[in-house]
C-alpha cells in the first residue's frame, strides 16, 4: 500500500456501495461514484452523478401528508461502458466470469481511478482489462474513460456499448424510496458525428438543462482502429454500439471522453451546443490526463500535509484532503454552491447543506480562501430567503434554515422514516437554529485569516448584522433572573427535540446556541468598527440599523442565559431533570446504539427523556474556542469561569453521548488533546476510519461525511501544530516535551504562504520568496515578522519553551 492509494485486491459485492461512495472522482463542478463502467444500478452497484448545487423537487404523499423534497439530482450515467463477444448475448459482468485476478486502485496523488482485471469467461477465453478513469480537474466540463483490453488467449470480433443513460432515478438511498425520485425529463438524444453522440435532459421542476456528449473511439498500437457502429436510441438513452476485430496479445485502447454542460454555464449559447463544442477541443485520454495530473500537483503543493512515516494515517489523510477538493474544488469560485454534508458522493441527506462548513472552514481556510468565500457568498445570496424564514417565524433579521439546497429556504423534512420502526415521525431539526452562529462563526473566521475588509464591507458585516438581528429579535427578556432566553430551539444533539413534559417542541438556553449568540453579536459590532465609518454609515442605513440597535446587541451579549448543574454547564435548561440512559444494559441488548433515538422510539420510549446526548453540544464551545476566549466570553456573560468547568463538563457528556454523528469524534478528540492524549488519539483513529472502515454501519455508501473527513485533517494541523486564531494573531505552539513525530504542511495566512516542519524538538517556519507584504505570526505568545524567503528555526528548550534558533533581527516583541 502506497501512502497515495486507496487500494482494494480483491472484488467483493458486499463492499462495492462503500467502494463507490470512497472511489468517487470529482472536479467541484461535478462528481461521479466509482462504481464500474459496466455495472447499471441494483442492489450492489449505484453509479451516480451529481452536479454542484443540481437540485428538483418533487412531492409525495407520505403518511397522508403532501410533502415536498428537494434532492440532489443523480444525473445521466455517462460511465456506461461495455462489451460482448459477436453472436453472443450478454454484456460482460464480473459477476458471470471466474476472476483470476482484480486490483481497484484510487491513486489520490494524480485524481485517477484504476481497476485492473483479469478473468475467465465460460468459453474459457482470458481476457485482462484495465479500466482508467478521470473527472478533469482543469477542464470541468470534461471526464474520461480508458479501456484496455487484451484478448489473452483468444481472437475475434467484439461489440462494445457507449452510452449516456438519462433514465436515471434517485434511489441510492433505501430509506428514501417511498419518495418520489423521478427527476430527469428526457429532452433528445443524437449522433453528433461518426464517432459521438449526446444527450439531453432537464429536471422536472428546477428546469435545469444538462447536456452530455460522449466521444467513443478504439485504438490499437497508437492507430484509430476502423469498427462498424450502431446508434441505439431509447427515450432518454443513446449508445453507440462498435464492433471490431480483436487479436490475441494485441493492447485494444477504448477511449470515451465525455463533456457535461448545463443550462447554468457561463459563456455558452446553450447546454447541447456547449458540450458538443467542448467534446471537439478535448484531445485523447493521455492529453486529459496529463492536464489534469498537472492541476492536482498544484493542489497537492498547496494542500498536503506530510506526516513522517505515516502509512495507513498518511493515506487516510490524503483521502480526506482529496474528497474535500473534489467537492469543493477552486471551480466553485464560479460557481453558486455551499458543501453538501455528504459531498457529492452519494444521495443520503439528498444533498444538502447543514453547519457542517463549521468543520471543514478551518482547512481551507488556511489554503484556498477563495473557495470558502465563495460558499460565503452561497449564504449571502441566500439572505433574502433567510430573512423572509425570519419574518415568517415572527422574527427580525435572517434566519438560515437548518437544511439549505436550491434558493435557501428551509429543505429539512418535516418527517422522517425511523428505519427501525417502520414508522414516519415528526422531524424537528429545522429549530437547530444555531446553523446561523455558524455562518457568522464562518464569516468572522474567514476575515482573521484573509484580512478580506472587501469581503467584510460588503457581504460579511451584512451578514453578522441580519444574523445579530435575528438573534437579538428572538432572545426574550427574563425579568425574574434578568437575563434574555432563546427559548423553543435545538442544540447541535439532535437527540433533544423536546422536553418529556412538553407539548411543544423545543428546548430552552441550549448553552451553545447562547454562548454563540453572545459571541456573534459581539462580532456584528465589532465588523460595523472594522469597516470604517462610511461604510458603516451606509450600511446601517440601507438596512435601517439604529445606533440604539446596535447597543441593544451589545446588553444582549453580555445578559444571555447559560443553564448550569453539578458543577457543569447544562446542554439546556432542565436538562438535569432528565432520566440516566442505561448504557451498559442498551450496549448489551442492541450491540450498536449510535442511533438511539431509533431504537427507542421503535420500542415506544423517546430519548427525549435520557441524559443522552448523540453527539458533542456542550463541548463544542471548548473545540471552537479556546479556554481563554471561552473565559472572556463567560466574564462578558457575567458568569464566573472556573477552568475546572471545562475538565467537569468534559468529563460529564463524554459519559453520556452515543458519536450517532460523525462529526462528535472530532469534537472529543480536540476537547481532549490535552486532558487525556491517549483517549484523543483513539478517537482521532476512529474519526480518520470514519468512512473509509464505514463504522457507522453502512452510511458511507450513501455519501461521504465531508465534515468529518475536513474535521480529522483539520485536528491533525491543530493537534500538532497548536494552531490557534487569537487577538488577531496566527499562533503557533506544538505541544512538547514529547518529540514530534515529523510533520510539514503550508497555510496561507494574511495573504502569504507559510511552511511549517516540525521534526523532535525542532520547528522550521519558512515564508517563500515573492509578495511584498510582511507577514507576523506568534510562537506561543512570542510574535515574528517574516519577510519574504525567510526562514526562522526553532528549538524546544525544556525549562523555556521554544526558542528562536538564531534570533537576529527577525524577532519583535509579542503582541
Ligand atoms: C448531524 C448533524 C449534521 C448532519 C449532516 C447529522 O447526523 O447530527 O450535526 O449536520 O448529520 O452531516
Amino acid at each position: 500500500m502506497s501512502d497515495w492509494t486507496l487500494d482494494y485486491t480483491d472484488f467483493d459485492n458486499a463492499e462495492e456501495g462503500l467502494r463507490e461512495a470512497l472511489c468517487t472522482l470529482g472536479n467541484g463542478y461535478f462528481a461521479t461514484r466509482g462504481a464500474a463502467e459496466e455495472a447499471k444500478a441494483d442492489e450492489i452497484h449505484y453509479p451516480g452523478t451529481y452536479l454542484a448545487g443540481g437540485y428538483n423537487r418533487l412531492e409525495t404523499e407520505i403518511a397522508g401528508r403532501e410533502i415536498e423534497n428537494e434532492d440532489l439530482v443523480n444525473m445521466p450515467n455517462w460511465l456506461c461502458l461495455s462489451f460482448r463477444h459477436e453472436g453472443e448475448d450478454e454484456w460482460f459482468d464480473l459477476a458471470a466470469v471466474e476472476i483470476l485476478g482484480y486490483h481497484q486502485a484510487l491513486d489520490l496523488r494524480n485524481g485517477v481511478l484504476q481497476r485492473k482485471m483479469r478473468f475467465r469467461d465460460r468459453q474459457g477465453r482470458e481476457t485482462s482489462l484495465v479500466c482508467q478513469r478521470l473527472v478533469h480537474m482543469q477542464n470541468p466540463h470534461l471526464a474520461a474513460i480508458q479501456w484496455q483490453l487484451t484478448a489473452e488467449n483468444w481472437s475475434g470480433r467484439i461489440t462494445v456499448c457507449s452510452a449516456l443513460d438519462g433514465r436515471v432515478i434517485n434511489s441510492g438511498v433505501a430509506r428514501y424510496r417511498e419518495l418520489a425520485s423521478t427527476h430527469l425529463r428526457p429532452l433528445g438524444s443524437e449522433a453528433i458525428d461518426d464517432d459521438s453522440i449526446r444527450l439531453r435532459v432537464e429536471t422536472s421542476q428546477s428546469n435545469l438543462r444538462v447536456a452530455q456528449a460522449a466521444r467513443t473511439q478504439v485504438f490499437e498500437a497508437g492507430c484509430l482502429l476502423p469498427d462498424q457502429r450502431r446508434l441505439e436510441q431509447q427515450r432518454g438513452y443513446i449508445a453507440h454500439e462498435l464492433s471490431f476485430d480483436v487479436s490475441q496479445g494485441r493492447d485494444i485502447h477504448i477511449e470515451k471522453v465525455v463533456a457535461l454542460q448545463t443550462s447554468r454555464d457561463r459563456a455558452i449559447s446553450e447546454p447541447g451546443l456547449a458540450a458538443m463544442y467542448t467534446l471537439a477541443e478535448a484531445g485523447r485520454f493521455a492529453d486529459l490526463l496529463a492536464s489534469h495530473a498537472q492541476v492536482w500537483r498544484h493542489l497537492w503543493h498547496r494542500c498536503d500535509l506530510i506526516l513522517k512515516g505515516g502509512g495507513r494515517t498518511q493515506m487516510i489523510l490524503r483521502l480526506h484532503i482529496f474528497h474535500l477538493l473534489q467537492t469543493v474544488s477552486p471551480h466553485v469560485v464560479d460557481l453558486d454552491v455551499g458543501v453538501p454534508a455528504r459531498g457529492l458522493h452519494g444521495e443520503a441527506y439528498r444533498g444538502h447543506i447543514f453547519w457542517d462548513e463549521l468543520f471543514i472552514f478551518p482547512f481551507l481556510n488556511l489554503r484556498i480562501p477563495e473557495i470558502t468565500r465563495a460558499l460565503l457568498r452561497y449564504r449571502y445570496r441566500r439572505l433574502g430567503e433567510a430573512r423572509r424564514l425570519a419574518r415568517e417565524a415572527g422574527y427580525r433579521g435572517a434566519m438560515y434554515p437548518w437544511q439549505s439546497g436550491s434558493n435557501g429556504r428551509e429543505e429539512s423534512q418535516m418527517l422522517h422514516l425511523n428505519p427501525k420502526s417502520g414508522r414516519w415521525v415528526a422531524d424537528n431539526s429545522h429549530l437547530q437554529r444555531h446553523v446561523n452562529a455558524a455562518v457568522a462563526y464562518n464569516v468572522w473566521r474567514y476575515y482573521e485569516v484573509t484580512e478580506d475588509i472587501e469581503f467584510l464591507s460588503y457581504y460579511g458585516a451584512e451578514l453578522l448584522v441580519e444574523i445579530a438581528r435575528f438573534w437579538a429579535s428572538s432572545a426574550q427578556w427574563n425579568a425574574q433572573r434578568k437575563r434574555y432566553d432563546i427559548c423553543r430551539i435545538m442544540g447541535p444533539d439532535e437527540f433533544h427535540d423536546q422536553y418529556p413534559w412538553a407539548d411543544e417542541p423545543g428546548v430552552d438556553n441550549n448553552a451553545y446556541t447562547n454562548v454563540m449568540v453572545s459571541w456573534g453579536l459581539r462580532r456584528a459590532c465589532e465588523a460595523l468598527e472594522h469597516i470604517g465609518t462610511e461604510r458603516r454609515r451606509e450600511l446601517c442605513e440601507t438596512l435601517s440599523v439604529s445606533e440604539q440597535e446596535i447597543s441593544t446587541w451589545d446588553s444582549i451579549s453580555r445578559r444571555l442565559s447559560i443553564p448550569f448543574h453539578d458543577g457543569v454547564i447544562s446542554q439546556f435548561e432542565g436538562y438535569e431533570r432528565l432520566d440516566e440512559f442505561d448504557w451498559k444494559g442498551y450496549q448489551e441488548k442492541y450491540g450498536d446504539i449510535h442511533r438511539l433515538d431509533r431504537l427507542l422510539e421503535a420500542e415506544g420510549d423517546t430519548v427525549n427523556r435520557y441524559k443522552a446526548s448523540k453527539q458533542a453540544d456542550v463541548l463544542m464551545l471548548f473545540y471552537l474556542f479556546s479556554a481563554q476566549e471561552l473565559g472572556d466570553l463567560f466574564h462578558q456573560l457575567g458568569y464566573p469561569f472556573d477552568p475546572e468547568l471545562i475538565s467537569q463538563s468534559i468529563h460529564y457528556y463524554r459519559q453520556r453521548t452515543s458519536h450517532g454523528s460523525t462529526l462528535s469524534r472530532i469534537v472529543e478528540s480536540w476537547v481532549l488533546a490535552r486532558l487525556d492524549r491517549p483517549r484523543s488519539l483513539q478517537l482521532l483513529n476512529e474519526a480518520l476510519e470514519s468512512d473509509i472502515a464505514d463504522v457507522q454501519g453502512g452510511t458511507t455508501r450513501e455519501g461521504i461525511h465531508l465534515g468529518a473527513m475536513a474535521g480529522s485533517v483539520d485536528l491533525v494541523q491543530r493537534g500538532e501544530t497548536g494552531l490557534v486564531l487569537r487577538d488577531g494573531l496566527l499562533r503557533l505552539d506544538p505541544c512538547l516535551p514529547e518529540p514530534l513525530p515529523g510533520l510539514q504542511l503550508r497555510l496561507r495566512y494574511h495573504g502569504r504562504w507559510v511552511e511549517i516542519t516540525l521534526e523532535g524538538h525542532r520547528m522550521t517556519l519558512c515564508v517563500p520568496e515573492g509578495g511584498t507584504k510582511t507577514l507576523r505570526l506568534a510562537v506561543r505568545d512570542r510574535a515574528y515578522s517574516f519577510e519574504a524567503g525567510q526562514r526562522l528555526e526553532f528549538q524546544w528548550q525544556s525549562d523555556s519553551g521554544w526558542q528562536l534558533v538564531d534570533p537576529g533581527e527577525t524577532s519583535s516583541s509579542p503582541r
